[in-house]
């Protein structure tokens, strides 16, 4: 009976090391996959960002964008979103995203695209923008992309009359 309980507790020692040991192998095999996976993931994420940046910006029925600066880095492709995140049409309250030229007269831009009402307040064959979105009435949305311009310090406006005293930030390139 002696001998019997011996070898009971040798037998549940074994158990529990031999188990112990499975567990550990397990817990490390599973610590493998799941570095290598978030390795794999991590990478792809980085080499996405590294060429597209997306960025969102909203206007709202106050005349205010949430953005005051972007920033990328040259050669990156950029995916803009700007939503109308208000209730007024176009018409009174109209909001687009317009990148100028490095240099451009921001003033001097503004009331001449004010006054292009039939180009959605982007003159015609204008040489002063980069890119811009469609001018857009409360509850709607648009995204453009383009590639991010050389190094340098560029103004974004909403075109709409009036509003680039307000709306308006600066597109840096890094
Ligand atoms: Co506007």
């Amino acid at each position: 009976m002696k001998n019997f309980k011996k070898l009971m507790l040798v037998l549940t020692a074994i158990a529990m090391v031999s188990c112990g040991e499975k567990k550990e192998k397990e817990q490390i095999d599973l610590n493998d996959n799941s570095v290598g996976t978030t390795e794999s993931v991590t990478e792809e994420k980085s080499t996405q960002d590294e060429n597209v940046v997306e960025i969102t910006i909203t206007g709202n029925d106050q005349m205010q964008y949430d953005l005051k600066e972007m920033k990328v880095k040259a050669g990156q492709t950029v995916r803009v979103t700007l939503k109308h995140i208000g209730k007024m049409d176009k018409n009174v309250m109209g909001h687009n995203w317009v990148l100028l030229t490095n240099g451009t007269d921001v003033p001097e831009f503004g009331a001449l695209a004010g006054a292009a009402k039939a180009t959605d307040y982007v003159p015609a064959g204008t040489d002063k923008v980069i890119a811009h979105t469609k001018l857009l009435s409360g509850g709607e949305s648009d995204t453009i992309e383009f590639v991010a311009p050389a190094a340098g310090t560029y103004d974004f406006i909403c075109s709409f009359p009036g509003h680039y005293a307000l709306m308006k930030g600066k597109f840096i390139v890094e």
